[in-house]
Order: structure tokens, then sequence, then C-alpha cells
């Protein structure tokens, strides 16, 4: 997420921004700025990169006063560039944001003409511009009329070029707090940004316009009306309060799941259908491929394996689905009507990297499914439909993953429809289906304690299996993965109809089976496969929808997750999984966040 502080006080603006925007720095980003009031003028430095590379700039320019905002970008909208950072300015204001505005395009075309003109791609421009457009003289009037027009969440702090002194701010859907302090009074993402300066602070409600001074602030209601705000005091160090008061980044990420869904699926429904305009692919792209082949690594390759059976299942298209560094060696046979999809939540991992070189220099269209803006895999794809998760801070990826589904479901719905497979109406009871069942991750996420108890049971373990048919056995591939790269626990994933190919020699009495059978259409086999490891003495997890009708004498726990469709269960039974590795990896003492050996971005082959 981006980050935003605002300060106005007896102390130098710069100094107080580019610490609070290095206290941010956790939450990922690729430019930042500044805009500080010199001279009873507004002047702006931006910089792409890190904050170095800002700091470097201000010492050619250097920015004395006592009133700013800055800004540390996480790419949604346009490359990571100097242009693209913010502050964006008009010369009647600075504005700094963090969030999406949906509607951004519409509001750019009427913009332009009235007769503004852009410099930049990102949806915050044009905010800054419907606010100058707004603007007459009174700020808070100004920012209640610009929220009217703009659809999305958004944090806003702003410098108005005849208001020297005063910082202004209104949120949406993106969180804001005030900070009050005998130095000055701030604006902030997070309350960790300001901690060395005081702990006294309150958050801003949804569509509440604050104004800053030197020697307090003036909050009003969506109403107009003054509001009275509970001073607040933060007791959590700066590391808690980077995790939201989670204890792990990954919990928190997990967490976020059902906004990062929302965030990355909704912009891409128009009248009900999925539609790719906006990411740049028009209507009816699709329809010359026969192929699909789908690279990735890790977790993202899991998604790919869900990925490939929801494409197949709904367009009748061909998707194979390779491991990046196998990949590149086995001379894969591709030609130009091959959609090459590569998935990669940092955009940087060499292996995924070297096979979009081998696919573009063959001659396939690629395209990017990315996570981070501006990364090497997002640039050098031919198309790319970014992830709105937000920055995965955790080695352990979770958000990114279901992001990652979310695509892939609005992709197979598409290309669907353009291979004539499905009619728009079955479109969009699809696309319908898949909305709602974003809707029902939250319950998922109430899990937690029942998982938690079950993972007091895994303490002492040595291996365990995941087993689970169609649907179900990517998941269990994922569910294998952040059991083992977090608690360290040796487990497998076998489709559940193999295991007594052989590995099922190795269920012995009290060996823990984690069995998830969420495909109706399958549960009959699957509780056949349950009843053969638990007969050898298995101590079966049955994590299946609240509705199916299982012998309880076939488990020792079950875990029930909200109906839906066999097609979109993944989506669901994920959390889970996820909740299972972190509470064992908790009870076990394992670095949750950074496991031994790894690392978030595997830059090497
Ligand atoms: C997942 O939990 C792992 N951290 C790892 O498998 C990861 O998914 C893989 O390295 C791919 O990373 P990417 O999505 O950034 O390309």
């Amino acid at each position: 997420m981006c980050g935003i502080v605002g300060f106005t006080g007896s102390k130098q603006a710069l100094d107080m921004l580019l610490e609070g925007l290095g206290n941010l720095e956790y939450r990922g980003y690729d430019s930042a700025g500044v805009s500080v009031f010199c001279g009873g003028a507004i002047r702006t430095v931006k910089a792409q990169g890190r904050l170095q590379n800002l700091r470097e700039k201000l010492a050619c320019y250097p920015l004395e006063g006592t009133c700013g905002i800055g800004h540390t970008r996480w790419a949604t909208h346009g490359e990571p560039s100097d242009q693209n950072a913010h502050p964006h300015t008009t010369e009647k204001l600075s504005l700094v944001h963090n969030g999406i505005i949906e509607n951004y395009l519409e509001l750019r075309a009427e913009l332009s003409q009235k007769g503004y003109s852009f410099v930049s791609q990102t949806d915050t421009e044009v905010a800054a511009k419907v606010l100058d457009s707004c603007y007459d003289g009174d700020p808070a009037a100004a920012i209640r009329k610009a929220s009217s027009l703009l659809e999305g969440a958004f944090a806003f702090g702003v410098l108005f070029a005849d208001r020297p002194g005063e910082v202004y701010a209104i949120r949406r859907g993106s969180p804001l707090i005030v900070a009050l302090s005998e130095e000055g009074n701030f604006i902030t993402s997070d309350v960790t940004a300001v901690l060395r300066h005081t702990h006294r602070y309150f958050t801003l409600e949804a569509e509440e316009i604050v104004r800053l001074t030197p020697e307090g602030a003036t909050v009003w209601g969506p109403d107009g009306g003054t509001v009275e705000k509970t001073i607040l005091t933060a007791s959590w160090s700066v590391e808690q309060a980077q995790k939201s008061g989670y204890p792990h980044f990954m919990l928190k990420e997990i967490y976020e799941q059902p906004e990062a869904l929302k965030n990355t699926v909704h912009p891409r429904v128009l009248s009900g259908l999925p539609s790719f305009e906006a990411d740049g692919i028009p209507d009816g792209f699709f329809q010359g491929f026969d192929r699909v082949q789908v690279i990735a690594c890790g977790t993202a390759m899991h998604a790919g394996m869900v990925g490939r059976m929801v494409i197949e299942k709904l367009a009748r298209l061909p998707v194979d689905v390779d491991i990046a560094s196998e990949f590149r060696y086995r001379d894969p046979i591709l030609t130009p009507r091959h959609l090459v999809v590569v998935v990669s939540q940092s955009g940087e991992t060499a292996d995924t990297l070297a096979a979009l070189r081998l696919a573009k220099e063959r001659g396939c269209p690629v395209l990017a499914i990315v996570n981070v803006a501006g990364s090497t895999i997002a640039r050098e794809a031919d198309h790319v439909l970014y992830t709105y998760a937000g920055p995965e801070i955790a080695v352990a990826s979770t958000k990114a993953y279901s992001v990652q589904l979310g695509i892939f479901y609005l992709l197979g719905i598409r290309i669907a429809l353009e291979k004539g497979r499905i009619e728009a109406g079955e479109a969009r009871s699809l696309t319908a289906e898949l909305l709602e069942t974003i809707g029902k991750t939250v319950r998922c996420l109430e899990l937690s304690p029942a998982l938690l108890e079950i993972a007091r049971d895994y303490q002492e373990i040595r291996s365990l299996f995941f087993i689970g048919r169609g649907f179900d056995y990517p998941l269990c591939c994922e569910g294998s993965l952040k059991l083992k790269e977090i608690s360290y626990i040796h487990c497998e994933a076998y489709a559940a109809g193999e295991l007594k190919h052989g590995t099922i020699s190795l269920v012995t009495p009290g060996v823990p089976v984690v069995a998830l059978a969420t495909q109706t259409a399958l549960l009959p086999k699957t509780v056949s496969n349950i009843k053969e490891v638990q007969a050898r003495g298995a101590r079966v997890l049955l994590i299946c929808r609240e509705s199916a009708a299982a012998d309880p004498g076939v488990y020792a726990h079950r875990v029930s997750l909200p109906d839906a469709s066999d097609l979109f269960m993944p989506l669901l039974s994920v959390i889970p999984l996820q909740l299972l590795s972190y509470h064992a990896a908790v009870l076990r003492g394992c670095d949750v966040d950074k496991p031994r050996n790894l690392a978030k971005s595997v830059t090497v082959e």
C-alpha cells in the first residue's frame, strides 16, 4: 500500500516527512515524493525508487518550511516513474493518495473536455484535478464535493496554495490517522510513522475531513458539521504498528484476502461481465489462441494449476502448466497461437523471467499476472494483469495466491465467452457467483480458532499427507507447500485416487492426513480414499463444505466451509490450509514471516 505523511508545526517539515516515510517503507513502494510550503509557495520534489533517491534529489533542491505532505507509492495505475510519483499538483494544490479510484477513466475524459491535460498514467492525478475543478477558496467544501464524484477507496493529503501552514485530509476505505504533538501535528497512513514524536492520535472515519494547523486539528463530518474526536494513545511498538496489531505479517495478509480480492476483481467487472479493457486487453483478444501455457514457480504455479482447470472447464481450451525452471529445459513446443501466461507475485523470479524470455523468442504473446507494478516481468511481458493485493511482506505467499485465482476465474469466464462456449447470460451468472464467493471468504477467516486447536495436534508429527481430487488436488499442493515452508513439517500432497498406488505404504497409525473434499461430484470417491487411510490408522482432518454429509466416524476433525459451487471452492478452501500452517508454525516456534533458507523473491536460478 502507499504511505502518506503530512506535517505542520514548529519543526522543518522535510525532516518530519522523510523520517515518517522511512517508517512506512515496510508497506512496500517504488517511488516517493514531498511537497513543502517554501516562502509561501508549494514546492514539490519526487523520485522513482528508494527514499535515498529522493534524498539525493532534495540535496539539490532544499525545501525549507514547516508545513508539507509526503508519499511513498505502491504503483497500481501506471509504472513507477518520477511522473507517476506523488504528490500530484496543480496551480491550486498538491495531493497525495492511497487507494484506487475506480471511475478515473470517465473522470479523466470529463476533465479533458474542460481543458485539463494530464502528464501521468495515474488515477491520483485525475483525483487531484477533480479537486482542482471543485476548489473555489473553501478547502473543506471542495474536498467534500470532489469526494462525491469519486468511486473507490482513497485517503488524500492535500496542500492548498492559498492556505500556507495548513494540511487537509479525507479518507474513504484507506486508513488515515491524525497525530498531535508538541512539535506540530501530523496526518499519516499508520501511527508507526510518527511514534518517535507522539503516541496521541485519532483515526478519521469515512468521509471525515480534517484541517491541520500548527495549533491543532479541526474535523468535519460528511454533513459538514464539526466532529469532536477522542484522542487515543498508541501502545504499540513500531514493529507491532506496522503489522496493524497482528502478531505476524503472514496473519495480517491472510486476513487481507477479502479486501485484496475485491480490489483485484471488482474493477474488472463491467456490466456484470469480466473486462480487461482497462488493462489494455481489448474484448476479443483471446479468440485467436488455441492453447494456453501457464508458467510459474511455487505458490504461483499452484494458482496456475487451478487456473488450468478453470479455463479448460469453462472455455474448453487446452491449458498446460509448467514449473518455470523445468519449462525452459524441455524444449517446449510453442507457436504464436499459444498464449503464454506467466504468474508471479514479485515479478522478479528469475526462473519465471527466463521462461518469459524464451516464450517471446518463440514468438508467443506473453500475458503476466503480477502483483508488483513496474517489476521486470511486468515490464517485459506483452500484457499485464496487475493484482491489487498490496505489498506481500511475509515470505509465505497467501493473499497473492488468492488474487491470482481471482484473475484466473475472470480469464476463464472471459475466454469462454469469446470462444462462444457460454452465452453472456451464463457468463454474468458465473461472474456474480465469483463475486458472491469472494464475499464468503470473510467467514472462512472465522475458522482460525478451530485450526489453532487442530494444529496443537501437529506439534510432534514427523510427516503428514494432504489428499484431494479435482480442484482439491492443486489446493493440497498449496497447503503442503505452506505447511512445509513455515513449520518445517515434512508433508506431501497426493491426488486422493493415487495414494493406493504406492504412497499409502507410509500411512501408519497416527499419521495425520488432511483430506480436502469440497467437490460435491467427487465426494463419495474421496470418502472412499479417506476410509482407506483411516483403516491404516491415519488421523484425518476433513475439510469440506458445511452441507456435506460425512460419517463422523471417518474423521478425527472436521472443518466446514461455506457452500459455493465446486468451481469456486478453491477461493474458500485455501484459507483453512493457510491458517493451519500458520498456527502450526507459531506453535512450533518457527520464524513465520522469515522462514529459514527462504527469500521473498527468488531472483537467482
Ligand atoms: C510461496 O509461499 C513461496 N514463497 C514461493 O513458492 C513463491 O510462491 C515462489 O517463489 C514464486 O514467487 P513469485 O510469485 O514472486 O514469482
